[in-house]
């Protein structure tokens, strides 16, 4: 029995910065509104050509890797947390494997949208505590802008959204007080539909249906969010989850160093904090930057928070995500 930690950390966001007032001037919104309701000032996009969701994850793995200090022979398996891969099939962990020319090693991809990292946490743990593996690649990686509907009828959601990539290499640990303590998965599909992308799905909206349609207002390959309905959820599950993790390890929430919340809205963020009392030193937001990247989120925020020293050896770190699915989850780190 061992456990996991995170030895390596690295994040690659596109140049190309899009602020609200850049927005304001393709669709009817503006830099208040935006600000007020997610606080996100600006996102990058990717600039078309330059990147995909696999070479922002090379990029951001890459410095993992070297900050890991392995060799890279020595990363037996890959995790890719996405819900933008390259290709419907195969996935990009595949294509990393590829492109950082890795030996024959397992891939696999997780569709777990906004909580796609705290899964992937988890999935290394178990296969690093058991000694299946000693050192695991996980990224998150996302090109939402590719995808949104930049219209005014998509402004709702597209204003949310930005592209980026966060990678970890994670090692075996000896030492049972310290890496990965615990991690928590949940999810309840019934909410599905209300943050969901309908189409290309085998049980939604066929390519060939879209094709032989060329209907102009068909938005069944756009992102839909019911909003406040999301909102209220988030809120309640991602205190639910943080508890069930503190509660697992015997912790109280004034042990908490760091809280490193899915950056899904400023204002989620600022209810958690209020809710458990937290200090801004003990949590990490940097939506303002990014906006929301969904799986990228929290390995983006983690590494940006250990890059500024605000993660230090021994201390107590949360992750905590939540998201389309719904699905959410936590994890409890002595780093
Ligand atoms: N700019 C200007 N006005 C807008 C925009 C925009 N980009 N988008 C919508 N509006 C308008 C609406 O049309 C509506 O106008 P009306 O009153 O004339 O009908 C008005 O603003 C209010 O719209 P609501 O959708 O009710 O706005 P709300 O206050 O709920 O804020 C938001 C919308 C920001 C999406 C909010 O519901 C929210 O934060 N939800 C949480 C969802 C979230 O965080 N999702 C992230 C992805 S999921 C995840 O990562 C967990």
């Amino acid at each position: 029995m061992y456990h996991s930690k995170i030895t390596g950390l690295g994040h690659y966001v596109p140049e190309n910065v899009v602020t609200n007032d850049d927005l304001s001037k393709i669709m009817d919104t503006n830099d208040e509104w935006i600000q007020e309701r997610t606080g996100i000032q600006e996102r990058r996009h990717i600039i078309r050509g330059e990147d995909t969701t696999t070479s922002m994850g090379v990029k951001a793995a890459k410095i993992a890797i070297e900050r890991s200090g392995i060799d890279k022979e020595a990363i037996d398996f890959i995790i890719f947390a996405t819900l933008s891969p390259d290709f419907y099939f195969p996935g990009s962990g595949v294509l990393v494997q590829r492109d950082l020319e890795l030996k024959n090693i397992g891939a696999l991809d997780i569709r777990n949208q906004c909580s796609g990292f705290v899964y992937a946490v988890s999935i290394a743990d178990q296969y690093i505590k058991t000694g299946m593996y000693k050192n695991i690649l996980i990224i998150g990686s996302e090109v939402q802008s590719t995808g949104l509907d930049m219209t005014n009828r998509g402004r709702g959601v597209s204003v949310i959204f930005g592209d980026g990539a966060g990678a970890a290499i994670m090692s075996r640990e000896e030492d049972l007080s310290k890496g990965i303590l615990s991690t928590h998965l949940h999810s309840e599909g019934q909410h599905a539909e209300e943050l969901y992308v309908k189409a290309p799905g085998m049980g939604g909206r066929w390519v060939t249906d879209i094709l032989a349609d060329n209907d102009p207002e068909d938005i069944s390959y756009f992102g839909q969010m019911n909003g406040q309905f999301v909102f209220k959820n988030a809120v309640v599950r991602f205190a639910e989850v943080i508890n069930e993790g503190l509660q697992a390890n015997g912790l109280q929430v004034s042990d908490i160093d760091m809280l490193i919340p899915h950056q899904a809205n400023l204002r989620i963020s600022q209810y958690i904090q209020k809710k458990f009392n937290l200090t801004d030193d003990q949590v990490f937001n940097n939506i303002q930057k990014y906006g929301n990247t969904t799986a990228a989120s929290i390995p983006i925020a983690l590494t940006e928070a250990w890059e500024q020293g605000k993660i230090k050896s021994g201390d107590t770190v949360v992750l905590a995500a939540f998201g389309s699915g719904f699905t959410w989850g936590s994890v409890i780190i002595k780093w």
